[in-house]
């Protein structure tokens, strides 16, 4: 079954094929992300105006690969929500136009529903492996969600954010930090930068780990933020060496977090595996952490690719979740979640 894929949540344009929810045929992925750079963060009439542009021509590069669309197709799939409405609205109008004039099936994708299948683009045998009841961390700019997934379609939303996303907390640490937007990236890059030094070294620059002992799957990043603004302002003009080491400090912080409340889950649970999955999941930190803490229990994630937004991973979400909607009754909805 060949689905096309269309995701356009937030500052991504991305379509993709993709075959039996698995194979990936072709994909294109536009960011506007050059133009947020400029203004520290996303502006979402901005984003909203390039998806516009980006459309048409993302869809024509990635259907280039087969000879009859309106024949070879089989159903459309597409990010409903949650995003930016206005930039959601261009995806969803553009997948009903398809629907309609190609008399296919459409299928809507919730965002996160669709960042867990970034695993099943990335690695063809996932579904031959007995991976139920897998702990899901779905952490990226704005959202931070624990479920338990059952099974394809099933799952119980565990815990997630009190306030910032991990994402979130990455951006804005580092606009604190002066290290630019996407923050994760710029972190991650500078946190590398500085893993030779001691432990002791470290000591004057502990940040805490928010609710890491509690008893409950949430996270709560925003007091993190205010602490590590408190730092840069009392140690202020920052020398590289010392933003370096609070770009790790902070990092570290929200891994910990993050993996300790996953591997909370897994023991309760009794679960199977472990899938990472959202643009924080293309944290190498949280990567490695995660699987070094998990000991036998297989952790996945995504390729780099498939971490961020992209239509693949709707796609595949949308072959293994097949909810056909007529599509006159199609509409964004900013605020689906997990739970
Ligand atoms: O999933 P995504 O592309 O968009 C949303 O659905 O929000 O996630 C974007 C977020 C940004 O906040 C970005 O800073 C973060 O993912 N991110 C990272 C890394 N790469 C992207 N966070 C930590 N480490 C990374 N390497
Ligand atoms: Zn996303």
């Amino acid at each position: 079954m060949l689905i096309l894929g269309i995701e356009t949540s937030c500052d991504e344009t991305a379509a993709a094929l993709v075959e039996d929810g698995i194979n990936l045929i072709s994909q294109t992925v536009a960011s506007s992300q050059d133009l947020h750079i400029k203004t520290g963060g996303i502006v979402p009439e901005v984003a909203s105006r390039e998806q516009v542009l980006a459309m048409i021509p993302v869809l024509q590069e990635t259907l280039k690969v087969i000879k009859n669309p309106s024949r070879e197709i089989d159903a459309i799939a597409v990010t409903n929500g949650p995003g930016l409405i206005g930039s959601l609205l261009i995806g969803v109008e553009t997948a009903k136009a398809l629907a309609f004039a190609w008399n296919k099936p459409l299928i809507t994708v919730n965002h996160l529903v669709g960042h867990i299948y970034g695993n099943f683009v990335s690695d063809s045998d996932l579904v031959n492996q007995d991976i139920f009841p897998s702990v899901v961390l779905v952490a990226s700019g704005g959202h931070s969600d624990l479920i338990l997934l059952k099974n394809h379609g099933e799952w119980t939303w565990l815990g997630g954010t009190l306030d910032d996303a991990a994402g979130e907390a990455f951006d804005k640490a580092a606009r604190l930090l002066n290290l630019g937007y996407p923050g994760g990236p710029a972190i991650s890059k500078a946190a590398t930068s500085c893993v030779n030094l001691t432990i002791q070294q470290f000591d004057n620059f502990r940040l805490p780990r928010p609710l890491i002992n509690e008893i409950n799957y949430d996270f709560s990043f925003s007091g993190l933020k205010t602490a590590l603004s408190k730092l840069v302002k009392d140690h202020s003009p920052l020398s590289v060496d010392l933003t370096n080491r609070l770009a790790h400090e902070f990092q570290g912080a929200i891994v910990e977090c993050l993996v300790a409340k996953t591997l909370k889950a897994v023991k309760s649970f009794d679960a199977k595996s472990i899938m990472l999955a959202g643009g924080v999941s293309a944290n190498k930190r949280l990567r490695e952490y995660c699987v070094k803490s998990a000991g036998n229990v297989p952790v996945f994630y995504p390729d780099f690719k498939f971490c961020t937004d992209n239509a693949a991973m709707i796609a595949s979400a949308a072959y293994f979740n097949q909810k056909v909607v007529p599509w006159e009754s199609v509409e964004p909805d900013s605020s689906l979640c997990l739970s």
